[in-house]
C-alpha cells in the first residue's frame, strides 16, 4: 500500500491488499473479511465485487478501507466495523455498547415462539427480556409475535440507545418498553406482578476467571458487563431465579440461555427454588445444552414464598 498512491487502487487490488494484511495479523477468513468490509463501504453485495474487479475506487473510500482493515487486524470484531449483524434474518445495528448477537440465541427466540402457540388466546402476551443489549431478542419477538407486549430491561443506558434504534428500524418501538436498571427493578411501577407470560434472558454468564481466557476479539471489545457474572458465572441466574416468582403468571415460562456446562447447575437452582414443573434443556447445533425452559406450576407450594 505504500508504493502506490490511493487513486490507483481497484476493487480487486484492494481485496488483495486487505487479505494480505489480515492474513499477516492471523485473522481467520482474511479474504472474506476484506471483501465484507469493502462491499460494506461500496454499499454493494459481496458478489458484486466480482462483477467489476477492475473498477477504480475513490481515494476517500480507500482511506476508510485502510483504516478499517487496520482495525480488523487489531482484532476488532467485523460487526463493530460494519456496524451490522444478522439475527433471525433481521439486520441489527451494533457497536461497542452491545454484545454482538450470537446464532445460538436464535434458539431461545424460536423456543419462545413455539411455546407461545400453546398459550390460550390472551389479548396480549407479556414478555420481559432481561439484559436486552442490542434488542435482538425483544425486537424479534415483537416482530414475529402479533400479540407480543415486550418490556426490555438493561443495566446499560448505552445498550438501550442501540436497542431503541433497532426497534425503530424494525418498526416495533410501539410494542416495546425499554427500561434502564438492574434485572426486575425497573418493572415495579408497571403493575406486572404475576402477569408476565414469558421471562426470557441471555444474561452475562462467563466467570471472572474464564474471562481472562476469552478470545481477544471478545475480551477486548465486547462490553465486560455483558459477559461476566461473578466468580462462577452463575450470579445473575441466582438473582433472577430468586425474584422470578413475583412476576410470572401461573404456568408462565422462564427461558434462559446458558453457557457450556451451566445447564445442570442452572436446572438445580430452579429445582431448589421449587415452583417450576420439571425444567428441561435444549441443545444447540454444536450439541451443547444451551437453552433452559422452566414452566411455573399452576399453583405454587410453600417453597415459592
Ligand atoms: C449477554 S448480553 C445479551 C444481549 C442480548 N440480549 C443478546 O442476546 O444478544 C447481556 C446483557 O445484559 C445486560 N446486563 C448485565 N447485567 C445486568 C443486570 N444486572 N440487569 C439488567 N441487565 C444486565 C448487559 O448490559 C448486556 O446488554
Amino acid at each position: 500500500m505504500k508504493t502506490q498512491s490511493p487513486h490507483e487502487y481497484t476493487v480487486s487490488s484492494l481485496i488483495r491488499y486487505g487479505s494480505r494484511e489480515l492474513k499477516a495479523h492471523e485473522i481467520d477468513n482474511a479474504r472474506l473479511d476484506a471483501e465484507v468490509i469493502l462491499s460494506h463501504l461500496l454499499c454493494c453485495r459481496r458478489l458484486d465485487l466480482y462483477v467489476h474487479p477492475d473498477k477504480p475506487v475513490e481515494n476517500s473510500v480507500v482511506a476508510i478501507y485502510q483504516d478499517a482493515i487496520q482495525k480488523r487486524g487489531q482484532k476488532v470484531p467485523l460487526q463493530y466495523i460494519t456496524h451490522q449483524t444478522e439475527f433471525m434474518s433481521l439486520d441489527f445495528y451494533v457497536d461497542e455498547r452491545v454484545l454482538i448477537p450470537r446464532p445460538e440465541t436464535e434458539l431461545l427466540v424460536e423456543t419462545v415462539i413455539e411455546k407461545s402457540k400453546i398459550m390460550s388466546a390472551a389479548d396480549e402476551i407479556i414478555l420481559v427480556d432481561i439484559g436486552t443489549g442490542s434488542g435482538a431478542i425483544a425486537i424479534t419477538l415483537a416482530k414475529k409475535m402479533e400479540k407480543a407486549r415486550v418490556f426490555a430491561v438493561d443495566i446499560s443506558a448505552g445498550a438501550l440507545d442501540v436497542a431503541r434504534m433497532n426497534a425503530r428500524r424494525h418498526e416495533v418501538l410501539h410494542k416495546i418498553t425499554f427500561l434502564c436498571g438492574d434485572t426486575f427493578g425497573p418493572l415495579k411501577e408497571y403493575g406486572l406482578e404475576s402477569k408476565v407470560h414469558f421471562i426470557v434472558t441471555n444474561p452475562p454468564y462467563v466467570s471472572s476467571d474464564e474471562f481472562r481466557y476469552l478470545p481477544k476479539e471478545v475480551r477486548d471489545y465486547e462490553p465486560y458487563i455483558a459477559l461476566v457474572s461473578g466468580c462462577d458465572g452463575l450470579l445473575i441466574f441466582r438473582r433472577i431465579i430468586a425474584q422470578v416468582k413475583q412476576w410470572l403468571l401461573p404456568s408462565g415460562f422462564l427461558l434462559f440461555e446458558v453457557g457450556e456446562r451451566q445447564a445442570q447447575p442452572v436446572i438445580q437452582l430452579l429445582e431448589d427454588r421449587g415452583c417450576f414443573k420439571r425444567p428441561s434443556s435444549i441443545k444447540d447445533y454444536q450439541n451443547i445444552d444451551r437453552i433452559i425452559v422452566a414452566q411455573m406450576e399452576d399453583e405454587c407450594g410453600q417453597n415459592c414464598h
